[in-house]
């Protein structure tokens, strides 16, 4: 569908934040057969600054573009372990077993802001993939390990995934685990200064797979 280009819009009314105080997450680390997922090191902040590289992390997500090295510091030093103090956002890197290398970025976050006014323990699950490692199933791996992970150790009652309309490899992995796409959400955001749709799915506890 066209959805109209942004327009002028009046100054946003401040939210009803700050959410209420939560403890710390846990910081794994969390394993599975062939993934170790940890929380992000200082000596990752080159491969992150490269892997953001990547045209496909730049059109499917929010980082900024172009992606400096001081964007890969702030994840890294300030962004993730904020996440994981907060109690609303743990960031883990998937790191392949066998040889090292960062696999990707996993990340299920939101938790005050998505429980706060519903009642409902929610989170959303966002990920990114090392293209050197891309279609070996890692992502996929590292995501079923972390919604298991907010469910039985986070006490999730639901886990959401948002992706910009077309991103069908993003769209793949969610369903390889579970979740359902209930719908398309129209012009709900706006990206790089364009109105998008944007697809949203969940999962619920024993739907996982
Ligand atoms: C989405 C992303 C993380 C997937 O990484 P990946 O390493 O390919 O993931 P996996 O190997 O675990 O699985 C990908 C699945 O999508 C499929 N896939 C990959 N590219 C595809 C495409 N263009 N169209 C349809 N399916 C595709 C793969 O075949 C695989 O499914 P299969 O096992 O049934 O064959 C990666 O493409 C990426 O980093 N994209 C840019 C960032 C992004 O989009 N993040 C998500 C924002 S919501």
């Amino acid at each position: 569908m066209d959805v109209p280009e942004t327009r002028e819009r009046p100054t946003p009314v401040p939210g009803p934040g700050p959410y209420p105080a939560a403890p710390p997450l846990p910081r794994g680390p969390l394993e599975t057969e062939r993934l170790v997922l940890r929380p992000w090191q200082e000596e990752d902040i080159p491969a992150v600054h490269q892997i953001c590289q990547d045209p496909d992390i730049q059109r499917w997500t929010t980082i900024p573009t172009p992606y400096e090295v001081g964007d890969a510091e702030w994840f890294v030093r300030e962004f993730t372990p904020k996440g994981f103090a907060d109690g609303d956002e743990a960031t883990f890197a998937a790191v392949v077993k066998a040889t090292g290398q960062i696999a990707g970025a996993i990340g299920i976050g939101g938790i005050a802001k998505h429980t706060e006014g519903r009642g409902v323990r929610t989170a959303e699950i966002g990920y990114w993939a090392n293209p050197e490692t891309r279609g070996r199933g890692y992502v996929t791996e590292a995501v079923r390990e972390v919604v298991r992970w907010g469910f039985e150790e986070l006490r999730l009652e639901r886990v959401t995934w948002q992706a910009f309309e077309g991103n069908t490899a993003s769209r793949r992995v969610v369903e390889k685990v579970g979740f359902t796409v209930v719908g398309l959400q129209r012009g709900s955001h706006e990206h790089r200064g364009r109105r998008v749709d944007m697809w949203l799915a969940d999962v619920l506890p024993g739907e996982l797979r």
